[in-house]
């Protein structure tokens, strides 16, 4: 059973819903007037951008990147590839980024610079969670969900060996189902 492997809940459904909610009011209030594409990177980012949406009272629209990093499965290595760009040039549009989690920057950083130089009018970051303590490269975050300490946490978008994404919370999982690792 998926539950019994889950150690502790760091942040409830409860919590992630307010949150979000209160995100989505901000995120509504700094684009007013303005129409922006929400980009969600795959596949983490998915379960935060289909709740933020639902509680944004602006137009706007979407669209998806995926990014891969080299490397172990709990850990960036720093290298980012382009698994999946956008549909459309973004010259003068607003975008904001929605991020499941920012964890040594690397993923952002190469983001933003790659959107940056595509020339939108703006580019912003929301990011459900944050581990500051695990930063290398410092990225300007606009809205942060949640700090959280350095632990590997799966739930709400975020996976293990692309399992739990579909827990209404954020956990952190006992030793032995990290220890077991990918299915087979
Ligand atoms: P960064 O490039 O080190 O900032 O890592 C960003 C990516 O690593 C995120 O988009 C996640 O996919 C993944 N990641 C980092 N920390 C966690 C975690 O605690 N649980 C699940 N995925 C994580
Ligand atoms: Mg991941």
């Amino acid at each position: 059973m998926m539950n019994d492997d889950i150690a502790e809940i760091l942040i409830t459904e409860e919590q992630l819903q307010r949150r979000v909610r209160e995100l989505a009011a901000e995120i509504s209030i700094a684009y007013a007037g303005k129409e922006p594409l929400l980009v969600a990177v795959l596949k983490g980012g998915v379960v935060f951008m289909a709740d933020l949406m639902r509680h944004l009272t602006i137009h706007h629209a979407i669209d998806f990147m995926a990014t891969s990093s080299y490397g172990a499965a709990t850990e960036s290595s720093g290298v980012v590839r382009i698994l999946k760009d956008l549909e459309e040039p973004i010259e003068g549009l607003d975008v904001l980024v929605v991020e499941d989690i920012i964890d040594s920057g690397n993923t952002l950083d190469y983001l933003r610079r790659l959107l940056l130089a595509r020339n939108p009018a703006s580019l912003r970051i929301v990011a459900l969670l944050s581990k500051p303590s695990r930063r290398r490269v410092n990225v300007p975050i606009d809205w942060i969900g949640f700090e959280i300490p350095d632990r590997f946490v799966v739930g709400y978008g975020l996976d293990f060996a692309e399992r739990y994404r579909n827990l209404p919370f954020i956990a952190v999982l006992k030793p032995e189902a990290y220890a077991r690792g990918p299915a087979v």
